[in-house]
């Protein structure tokens, strides 16, 4: 396993972060097609022993249970100095809102309630879900940076936001000598590159480690089309996420399993294997043991430049889709994306 730091921090991060979502209570929550605690341990288990030491949840993922699972096997079978956990937050509910919670009080309870969750006094990396326009964002990092300095957090990241409004982010914590986003976690793989546009050159010139989601398109990316699983079928979510743009990506899909045949290895192997030219560590969702196999491998597949390109090529402009396309003042009011999963912490 390759191991990198986590932006400027001193943190030591497996180039493979395990993604945690399709860890969790079925019956609760976003997902119909968790794995249950044994299974999701065995997945745990494998990449602990394989070297990942990265692993990523949130309190939205199945109503905090993923949160359970992840915590109760990284407590049995690692130690928690050789791990580094991150955990997310949501933006505060209309409810919330109405009720008079604060933002600072909401960010507060939902870390005590990940804390108990994960079972566990800190968490790595804190991270900002997605940008809550009900808001300020100077109360936001306020609020983490008090995380920060009671020693709950070790360091905060932020998801699913655009460039602008982490350069804003961080300049206010600098200017207030608070804590500042260390990384970004944003949907980037081979089919959906609008980071590319402004966030990476920004994440570069300021050594803010890129920790992209959905590496594998949820799939897509790993599979010839017409292959199914439980996640595909089940998986409403990610359909909306992909389906608009099929047509658009079958052709970068289908160069993917062309030069995964020509190099004799899987389409996850070279689809992550190009992330990892791009970023410091990719979150790849797993949900069987010989999928962590497949990532590990990746880390040690080099594409030419002649390869990189022709995977490139083929790139056209996507429309923001999921949580990213819910980033606008419009979507103040909507229904958001996550709100099925039910999960905030009672304040
Ligand atoms: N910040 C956010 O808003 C956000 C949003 C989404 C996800 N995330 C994070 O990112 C993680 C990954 O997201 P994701 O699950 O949507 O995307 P992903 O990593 O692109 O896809 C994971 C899926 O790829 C398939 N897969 C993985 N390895 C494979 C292999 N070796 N061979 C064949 N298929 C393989 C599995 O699909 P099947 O189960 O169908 O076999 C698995 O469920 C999540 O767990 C979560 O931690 C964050």
């Amino acid at each position: 396993m390759q191991y990198t730091t986590l932006g400027t921090t001193n943190i030591r991060i497996s180039r493979i972060c395990m993604g945690c979502m399709g860890f969790g209570n079925a019956a609760t929550g976003q997902h119909s097609w968790t794995l249950n605690e044994d299974d999701s341990r065995a997945i745990i288990r494998r990449a602990l022993e394989a070297g990942i030491n990265f692993y990523d949840t949130a309190i939205a993922y199945q109503n905090g249970s993923s949160e359970q699972y992840v915590g109760r096997a990284l407590r049995d079978m690692a130690r928690r100095d050789e791990v580094v956990v991150a955990t997310k937050f949501l933006p505060r509910t209309p409810a919330q809102i109405e009720a008079g919670v604060s933002g600072a009080q909401h960010i507060a309870a939902s870390l005590e309630q990940s804390l108990k969750n994960l079972g566990m006094d800190y968490v790595d990396l804190y991270i900002y879900h997605i940008w809550d326009y009900n808001t300020p964002i100077r109360e936001v990092l306020q609020a983490l940076n008090a995380a920060v300095k009671a020693g709950k957090v070790r360091a905060i990241g932020i998801a699913n936001c655009f460039a602008w409004q982490l350069a804003k982010a961080n300049a206010l914590a600098e200017k207030e000598g608070w804590a500042r986003f260390v990384s970004v976690q944003n949907h980037y793989s081979l089919i959906m590159r609008e980071e590319e546009r402004e966030m990476f050159g920004y994440c570069h010139e300021e050594n803010i480690a890129m920790t992209p989601y959905s590496a594998l398109a949820a799939g897509r990316l790993s599979r010839v089309p017409g292959e199914q699983t439980k996640r595909l079928q089940q998986d409403v979510y990610t359909k909306l996420k992909y389906d608009a743009a099929a047509q658009q990506d079958a052709v970068i899909i289908q160069r993917v399993a062309e030069l995964a045949q020509k190099r004799g290895v899987a389409m996850t192997e070279i689809a992550l294997a190009w992330l990892l030219e791009k970023v410091a560590a990719p979150v790849v969702g797993m949900t069987k043991e010989s999928h962590v196999d497949a990532a590990i491998k990746a880390t040690q597949l080099a594409l030419s430049a002649e390869e990189m390109n022709y995977l490139e090529a083929a790139y056209t402009p996507h429309n923001l889709s999921g949580v990213m396309a819910q980033n606008t003042p419009a979507a103040k009011g909507q229904a958001k994306v996550w709100t099925k999963s039910g999960n905030h912490p009672k304040e």
